[in-house]
């Protein structure tokens, strides 16, 4: 299966999971293969509207991971934008994942990927599997194993 982790990520916390999320996936015998969606300006109190500079193609995959920051109690400007203008998900696989700093999902983590599931609803797909990576937690790296094994199984 050909497998794409599409992620957005400012600092690099989403990455970093994402990273371990691929050579999970790999490591199962897939291809997988990691894009970023980057705006033309990062900064994250840029206000107005977000012009997209990395557009990650998703045609070429049977299925997906969206990963994002949590910003705001919101998925990022950039991933709203950039989910917002995919054509299609329909007849995919589709997981998705947000990391936060707060330490619990109920400030902002399940709002994000509550926006998450909503817009690949609308485009045709229904997450099969969701995690949240609480970046302040005690727990963290415990939180990124269980996410890591939760997307990496389709
Ligand atoms: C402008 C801004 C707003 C943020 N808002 C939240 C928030 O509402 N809730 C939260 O838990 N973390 C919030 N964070 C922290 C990020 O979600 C967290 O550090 C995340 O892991 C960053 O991911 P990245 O390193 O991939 O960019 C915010 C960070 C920034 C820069």
């Amino acid at each position: 299966m050909k497998v794409g982790i599409i992620v957005h990520s400012y600092s690099g916390n989403t990455l970093s999971v994402a990273e371990k999320l691929r050579d999970t996936i790999a490591a199962k015998g897939h291809t997988a293969t990691l894009e970023r969606v980057s705006a033309v300006n990062e900064d994250p109190s840029a206000q107005g509207p977000v012009e997209l500079k990395d557009i990650p193609d998703v045609g070429k995959y049977d299925a997906l991971v969206f990963g994002a920051p949590v910003r705001g109690f919101s998925l990022t400007p950039a991933m709203t934008v950039y989910l917002a203008q995919l054509s299609t998900l329909q007849g995919k696989k589709v997981g998705c994942f947000v990391t936060q700093q707060l330490p619990f999902a109920w400030l902002g983590g399940n709002r994000t990927i509550g926006q998450m599931k909503n817009v690949c609803e609308a485009k045709g797909a229904v997450p099969t599997s969701t995690g949240i990576v609480n970046w302040g937690s005690k727990k963290r790296e415990e939180k990124i194993a269980n996410v890591v094994k939760k997307l990496s199984e389709f």
